[in-house]
């Protein structure tokens, strides 16, 4: 039996990849570390909570000493790190937590990992999942790859691409058996609506206006969040120690296409007229150093492991919309309290 750390499970991503794991592998126990914050929600995972193979662990990564505790008792044979702080619009209003979660918190986990696997690193892997933010941004032409240059232009970006590198360093100096991935824009079920698209499918449910930064022009290329949990699937048990693997959907669209796609299927789904959702859109004042485009080759990932997205953004599209009507009750728990405070301060000076 192998026991593999899944830090941030309890997140939009996290919870897909512990259900994924928890279930199709019987004989892995898998421990989900997170200590909870904002986007973390133990109702994410209601049901995988009582599978045999699983267990929580509230634990913040930024505690050094319990880190290495933990991974002193469990003995892990694997690490898949997740844990983050994930919303550029908060690294640009409060950045220090990015620097400790992002930064401090992964050279924690890196150190725990490699103290306790000193003397034996065979069959050790310690995979970080990361995005395709750390290449900064493209305009109209081009592609990220694994090679691009590092230029990342928002704290959260800055942060990440920080712990890429210390990922790196500690392959390259400790020969710590380490992989990364940099994936694109995730949506899907269980997505914290502080992200565009189930921000603004609370939005258009509740007839409030939907929030389009600058002129909508900006692009990103859109992953269902369970073709990602797919790829770190494949790579966790595929992967060449040492390598990097972008991850993408090859689905860009602008801001503004992307909601008019979105009030058209909201549109359908709540049994309103054509062309009701749309006069929702609002145009606000543009984010901070707003990156243009972001857009990944991942042909190495599709060449070596054989991965593939599985689905066309309409239809993932239409999954999501459909998830998020069926689960009010997850939604009203995550949007009354703090939420609100946050929207306030986030939209309404806008
Ligand atoms: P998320 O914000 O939904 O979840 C992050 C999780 O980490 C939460 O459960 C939170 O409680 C936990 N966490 C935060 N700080 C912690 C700490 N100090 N100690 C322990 N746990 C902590 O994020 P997500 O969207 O699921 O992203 C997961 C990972 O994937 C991140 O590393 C992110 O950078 C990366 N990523 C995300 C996307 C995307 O589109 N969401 C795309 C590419 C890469
Ligand atoms: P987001 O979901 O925050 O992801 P990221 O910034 O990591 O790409 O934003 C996706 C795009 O949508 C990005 O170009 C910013 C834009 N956006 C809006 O126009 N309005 C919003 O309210 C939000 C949250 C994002």
């Amino acid at each position: 039996m192998k026991t593999i750390l899944i830090t941030g499970g309890a997140g939009f991503i996290g919870n897909h990849v512990v259900r994924r794991f928890v279930r199709k592998y019987p004989d892995y126990k898998i421990v989900n570390l997170d200590n909870l914050t904002y986007a973390g929600n133990l109702a994410n995972l209601k049901d995988v909570e009582k599978a045999p193979n699983y267990e929580f662990v509230k634990a913040d990564i930024v505690d050094a000493k319990h880190m290495l505790e933990i991974f002193k008792q469990y003995n892990f044979d694997g690490v898949i790190h997740l844990a983050a702080e994930s919303h550029v619009d908060r690294s640009i209003s409060s950045p220090m937590e990015f620097i400790f979660t992002n930064i401090v918190g992964t050279m924690n986990l890196l150190n725990a990992a490699r103290i306790t696997w000193e003397n034996n690193m065979e069959n050790k892997l310690f995979y970080h999942i990361s995005t395709d933010e750390v290449y900064g941004s493209l305009g109209e032409l081009g592609l990220f790859y694994e090679t691009t240059a590092y230029d990342p232009r928002s704290p959260y970006s800055a942060s990440k691409a920080s712990s890429d590198h210390l990922v790196r360093a500690s392959f390259h100096t400790y020969k710590l058996p380490v992989v990364i991935s940099n994936c694109s824009n995730n949506y899907g079920p269980y997505q914290f609506p502080e992200k565009l698209i189930p921000l603004s499918i609370n939005n258009i449910k509740h007839n409030k206006p939907i929030p389009i930064y600058g002129k909508g022009e900006n692009i990103r290329d859109w992953l269902f969040v369970e073709d990602h949990a797919n790829a770190i699937d494949l790579i966790f048990h595929h992967c060449k120690t040492g390598e990097t693997y972008n991850i993408g959907g090859n689905n860009e669209w602008t801001n503004i296409d992307l909601i008019r796609l979105l009030c058209w299927v909201m549109d359908r789904k709540l049994n309103r007229p054509e062309g009701t959702s749309v006069q929702l859109i609002t145009f606000v004042k543009d984010r901070a150093g707003h990156d243009l485009r972001y857009a990944i080759d991942s042909s190495k990932l599709q060449g070596e492991l054989g991965w593939k997205p599985s689905l066309q953004f309409a239809e993932g599209l239409e999954k999501t919309v459909d998830w998020y009507l069926a689960n009010e009750d997850w939604m009203n728990n995550i949007t009354s309290g703090d939420y609100q405070g946050y929207y306030e301060k986030q939209y309404t000076k806008r």
